[in-house]
């Protein structure tokens, strides 16, 4: 088989993969979207303990990680030892942690009936490598085809703070630890993140919808859970008893 037969049929084969996880018993899929310190892991948390006290089984990961494969990549990113190699290679780093976490944890929890919620997912990468990195658009489009293919989250939140805030939590949240990769960017930067973010949400007003983060967490939690109700309606799902938290 050449390359290109050998990829076609593993594109062939992720599309199966999603078709058939969406027919059924299906569970949502919840995306996490921001710049830094928007508290996106907080609200996370949260909202799959609502999510869990409703009786739905609940599968909370992040990127980059959130299986075996995708956590070793993930040191590789966020220690900054691929960045010498560029954005391109970041970018392809990135989605083969992606293809390993939606094979490997996604996907077999969509399955199971799950409501999966992820804490970054693909337009972190459109937003960090694609816009900001200036990777070519085709490349991320064809890197997500790739990982994902026909995966697409029901809904994404993406939480907005003014990029002062953001990176003051950052900052009271590591102490006396170094920056990361993405973190010890400078001002500028962050900005454009936060741009890059509001433009992606607005560009898809079914799919993402845009939390104003800055306030008081359980603020924060309230305006998540009155977005998740009005779309996804999760009262109305049918509890996987054998995961079901009493
Ligand atoms: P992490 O420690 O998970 O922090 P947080 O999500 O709270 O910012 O850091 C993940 C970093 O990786 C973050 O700076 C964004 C970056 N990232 C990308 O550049 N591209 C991607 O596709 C993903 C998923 C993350």
């Amino acid at each position: 088989m050449t390359l290109l037969a050998a990829k076609f049929m593993f594109i062939v084969q992720k599309q199966t993969q999603a078709i058939d996880c969406m027919s059924g018993m299906r569970g949502k899929f919840i995306t996490f979207e921001g710049g830094e310190g928007t508290g996106k892991s907080t609200q996370a948390a949260m909202l799959a303990l609502r999510l869990e006290a409703l009786g739905l089984a609940v599968q909370l990961t992040r990127e980059p990680g959130g299986s075996l494969g995708a956590e070793i990549i993930r040191h590789v990113l966020l220690s900054g030892a691929a960045k010498p190699f560029g954005a391109e290679a970041e970018a392809m780093l990135f989605a083969a942690a992606r293809d390993d976490h939606v094979r490997c944890t996604i996907l077999p929890a969509l399955e199971a009936g799950k409501w999966v919620i992820c804490d970054r997912f693909i337009d972190s990468t459109r937003v960090y490598q694609g816009i900001l990195g200036k990777v070519d658009e085709q490349l991320i489009k064809r890197l997500e085809r790739v990982s994902i293919g026909d995966l697409a989250p029901n809904l994404t939140l993406v939480l907005d703070v003014p990029v002062e805030l953001g990176l003051d939590r950052v900052k009271q949240r590591r102490g006396e630890a170094a920056p990361d990769r993405f973190e010890a960017e400078d001002a500028e930067y962050h900005e454009k993140l936060r741009e890059a973010f509001l433009t992606i949400a607005q560009s898809e007003p079914e799919r993402c919808a845009v939390i104003g983060a800055g306030g008081a967490k359980e603020d924060v939690a309230r305006q998540i859970w009155e977005v998740v109700n009005t779309r996804l309606d999760p009262k109305a799902a049918r509890p996987v008893v054998e995961h079901a938290v009493s």
